[in-house]
């Protein structure tokens, strides 16, 4: 029996919002199930950043759970999923995973994620990054979790931002092996 398909998706409060919005519109879209979770900070960058309201980023999840309430079922390494993304993942996020400081829903689901040895994937937005950045980020790496910058590449010829947040989502997804046409991939099938 295999695992149900969902992915918990965690919001935080870097910039670069729109990434996790995406990734809820696409994981609906393909018919994969979210368990979201968002930081306070996540709520208010969705008003900064985006014409959208949190309740609409809401909806499109299947699930959203809240970040404070610890009997949720994320709280739990038990719940059965394909694993965690944070998009985009605050430097403080990055350093209360890193340390295992689980003192919200989102901390502790990533905890749970690691200590079950599912796929974890961070997206980090900052820039530059200083040297405790980098080596919580390096701990992260070494403990077995997916660091994938939200630095999309150019060589797909992006029209737009939305191609550039796809981009991302996109290589984010891959991570997981989910099938989908979110960016074009670099030669894939040619024949030289
Ligand atoms: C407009 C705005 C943009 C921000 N962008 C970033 C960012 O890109 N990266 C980052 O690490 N923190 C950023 N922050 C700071 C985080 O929101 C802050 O560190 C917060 O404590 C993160 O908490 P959370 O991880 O629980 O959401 C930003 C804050 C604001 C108000």
């Amino acid at each position: 029996m295999g695992y149900p398909m969902r992915l918990i998706v965690g919001l935080s409060g870097a910039s670069g919002i729109i990434y996790g919005i995406r990734m809820l519109e696409v994981l609906r879209d393909l018919g994969i199930e979210s368990d979201l979770v968002m930081t306070d900070m996540a709520g208010k960058l969705v008003e900064i950043e985006t014409s959208w309201k949190e309740e609409e980023v809401i909806r499109l999840a299947t699930r959203c759970h809240d970040c404070f309430d610890f009997t949720s079922p994320l709280a739990s390494g038990g719940y059965r999923n394909l694993g965690m993304v944070v998009l985009p993942c605050s430097m403080k996020t990055v350093a209360g995973i890193a340390c295992g400081f689980a003192d919200n829903l989102l901390l502790r689901a990533a905890d749970c994620t690691l200590k079950e040895r599912r796929p974890l994937v961070l997206v980090p937005r900052e820039t530059p990054l200083n040297a405790i950045q980098l080596r919580n980020m390096l701990t992260l790496a070494e403990a077995g979790v997916t660091i994938l910058p939200a630095a999309p590449g150019f060589y797909h010829r992006p029209e737009n931002i939305g191609d550039l947040v796809d981009h991302i989502v996109g290589k984010t997804l891959d991570v997981f092996g989910i099938e989908h046409h979110l960016y074009t991939r670099w030669k894939e099938g040619a024949s030289s």
